[in-house]
C-alpha cells in the first residue's frame, strides 16, 4: 500500500493550451491512449458524428466540433497519476479557461509547426506566466511542411518572452520528415510514413552524428543539416535548467506529430519526469502556503456545471484538491456557506459513465454533487483549522444583451435557468431596475456564450428566449 505522501507525489495535474486547430484534442487523445484510458483513437472529440465524445458533453460542441466546456480526464501511466484539465480552445470561452488554469500545476502548450505562435496561444500563455506555472511546449504537425525550427524557437522567445530548450530536434518536415534526434540520449527516433496512422511504433536508432551510415537513413543533406543544427544548439547560450522550468522562465520544447502518434510517448515520459507535483496554494486566512501533504483535506471550486448529462439532472462542482485526502462521504466544511456538509458524491469524468470516486488526493479534481450551494472560488475543508483559498478573478464582460423570455407562462423555469447558469459562471446577470425577471441584461466575454445560453435554456429548462444585443 502506498502511503499518503507517495500518492500525492505521483500526481501530475496540467492543462493543455493552444490556439484552435493546433492539435490539442488530438494530443489529448493520444495521451489518453497511452494511459489505456481509451481503447481507440478518435473518441475524444465526437467530431462529424463519428463517435460519442469523451471530453465534450454538450450538443453544441458536437455540432460545431469544438470543445466548449472544460473537462477533467484522469489516467495512470508509468506509476504516475495524470490529471488532464481540458480547456476549451475557442476564444470566446477564455474565462472558463482562465479558471481551469487556476487548478493546474503546469501547462502543455501545443503549437502548430507551420503557424507558430498564434493569438489564442499568446493570451493563454499570459495567464500561465501570471501564475508562474511551468510550461512545456509540443511543436505539432511535423509531418506537414513546417517553419524552420530555429525560427519557431526564436518566435516563442520573442513573442512570449520565455527561454526555450529543445529536448529533441526535428530532422526535416512534411514529406521529408525523418524523425527527431533526442539530444539527451543521442538517438534518433525514426518516423515511418507508411503504416496505419497513429499506430506504428517508432524505431529508435542510436546515432553517432557524422557516421556515414546515417546518410542512408536520413539522406546526406538532412544528416548534414542535423549535425550542424545540433552543434549550434549545443554551443548555444541556453542550458537546461530545471529551476527555471519550475518557475516558468524556460520551456522545454519537443517536436512531434500527434496525428501519427510520433514523438508523443517520449514527450509524455519526459514531461512526467520534469513536471511538478501538486503545488501549495496560499491560505488567505493565514497568508501561509498550505502543504499538499498535510493531513486534512481542503480544496476550492473552480468550475460548476449543470446538467452535463441528460440522464443525471444535477450540478457538479469541480473541486481542485489542495491538501490531504478526499473520501467519499466525509464530513467537511463549506467556508463561504459557513456550514458543515457531507461530501456525498464524488464523480470523476471519464467516457460516458461517471465513475464514483471513493478517494482522491491533493492534485486531483473531484466533481462534487452540488445541490446549489457552491459558487466559483469557494473553499471546502475538513479539520479543525479552516483554510480559505483566494477568490478566482472574474473577467469584465465585453458584450451585453437583453434576454427576454418568449412564453411568459414559463417565468419560473426562466428564472431558475438564468440563476443556475449565472451561478455556474456561464454568464453574468445585470438586472434592470423595475423590469422584473421577464427580461434580463446579460453580460458575456464572448458571443458564443450567448448561443450556449440560448440552447441550454431551451434544452434543459424548456424556455425560449429572444436576444437583443445592447451597445454598451
Ligand atoms: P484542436 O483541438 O487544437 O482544435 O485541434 P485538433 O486536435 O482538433 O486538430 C485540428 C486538425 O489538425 C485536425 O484535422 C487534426 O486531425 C489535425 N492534426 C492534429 N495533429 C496533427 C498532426 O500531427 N499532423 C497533421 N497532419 N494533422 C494534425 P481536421 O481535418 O480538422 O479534423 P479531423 O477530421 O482529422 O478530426
Amino acid at each position: 500500500m502506498e502511503n499518503f505522501i507517495e500518492q500525492i507525489d505521483k500526481r501530475r495535474t496540467f492543462a493543455i493550451i493552444s490556439h484552435p486547430d493546433a492539435g490539442k484534442t488530438t494530443l489529448t487523445e493520444k495521451l489518453l491512449l497511452y494511459g489505456g484510458a481509451i481503447q481507440q483513437a478518435g473518441i475524444v472529440k465526437g467530431k462529424k458524428g463519428a463517435r460519442a465524445a469523451v471530453s465534450d458533453w454538450m450538443e453544441i460542441e458536437k455540432q460545431r466540433g469544438i470543445s466548449v466546456t472544460s473537462s477533467v480526464l484522469q489516467f495512470r501511466y508509468n506509476g504516475y497519476c495524470v490529471n488532464i484539465l481540458d480547456t476549451p480552445g475557442h476564444q470566446d470561452f477564455s474565462e472558463d479557461t482562465y479558471r481551469t488554469l487556476m487548478a493546474a500545476d503546469s501547462a502543455v502548450m501545443v503549437i502548430d509547426a507551420a503557424k507558430g505562435v498564434e493569438n489564442q496561444t499568446k493570451k493563454l500563455f499570459k495567464v500561465c506566466t501570471m501564475r508562474g506555472i511551468p510550461i512545456f511546449t509540443f511543436i505539432n504537425k511535423m509531418d506537414r511542411d513546417a517553419q524552420n525550427p530555429f525560427d519557431l524557437l526564436e518566435e516563442i522567445e520573442q513573442v512570449l518572452g520565455i527561454e526555450t530548450y529543445p529536448m529533441n530536434w526535428p530532422i526535416g518536415s512534411g514529406k521529408e520528415f525523418k524523425g527527431v534526434y533526442d539530444r539527451n540520449k543521442k538517438e534518433i527516433l525514426a518516423f515511418q510514413h507508411s503504416g496505419k496512422v497513429g499506430q506504428q511504433q517508432a524505431e529508435k536508432i542510436e546515432a553517432q552524428l557524422g557516421d556515414p551510415g546515417l546518410d542512408e537513413l536520413l539522406t546526406k543533406p538532412l544528416h548534414d543539416t542535423l549535425s550542424e543544427d545540433i552543434e549550434l544548439l549545443d554551443g548555444a547560450a541556453y542550458e537546461f535548467n530545471l529551476d527555471k522550468v519550475r518557475h516558468g522562465m524556460l520551456t522545454p520544447v519537443f517536436f512531434g506529430s500527434a496525428l501519427t502518434n510520433f514523438g508523443v510517448e517520449p514527450f509524455l515520459k519526459e514531461f512526467l519526469r520534469l513536471a511538478p507535483t501538486p503545488r501549495a496554494y496560499t491560505d488567505t486566512l493565514t497568508s501561509e502556503p498550505v502543504d499538499p501533504c498535510r493531513d486534512d483535506f481542503s480544496g476550492f471550486v473552480f468550475k460548476i456545471q449543470a446538467n452535463m448529462d441528460k440522464n443525471h439532472r444535477d450540478r457538479i462542482a469541480f473541486v481542485r484538491i489542495c491538501s490531504g485526502k478526499f473520501e467519499r462521504g466525509m464530513d467537511a466544511f463549506h467556508v463561504q456557506g459557513n456550514r458543515k456538509l457531507k461530501l456525498a458524491t464524488g464523480t470523476s469524468m471519464m467516457a460516458d459513465d461517471r465513475a464514483i470516486v471513493d478517494e482522491a488526493y491533493a492534485g486531483d479534481i473531484v466533481g462534487l454533487f452540488d445541490p446549489g450551494i457552491f459558487s466559483i472560488g469557494d473553499t471546502v475543508c475538513s479539520g479543525k483549522r479552516h483554510v480559505q483559498y483566494p477568490q478566482i478573478p472574474t473577467f469584465a464582460p465585453e458584450m451585453f444583451a437583453r434576454i427576454t423570455q418568449v412564453d411568459t407562462l414559463k417565468r419560473k423555469q426562466f428564472v431558475k435557468g438564468m440563476e443556475e447558469l449565472a451561478q455556474e459562471g456561464a454568464i453574468q446577470i445585470f438586472r434592470e431596475l423595475g423590469a422584473g425577471m421577464e427580461s434580463v441584461i446579460v453580460g458575456v466575454v464572448g458571443v458564443l456564450q450567448f448561443e450556449v445560453l440560448e440552447r441550454r435554456l431551451k434544452a434543459e429548462y424548456r424556455v425560449e428566449v429572444r436576444r437583443q444585443p445592447l451597445p454598451y
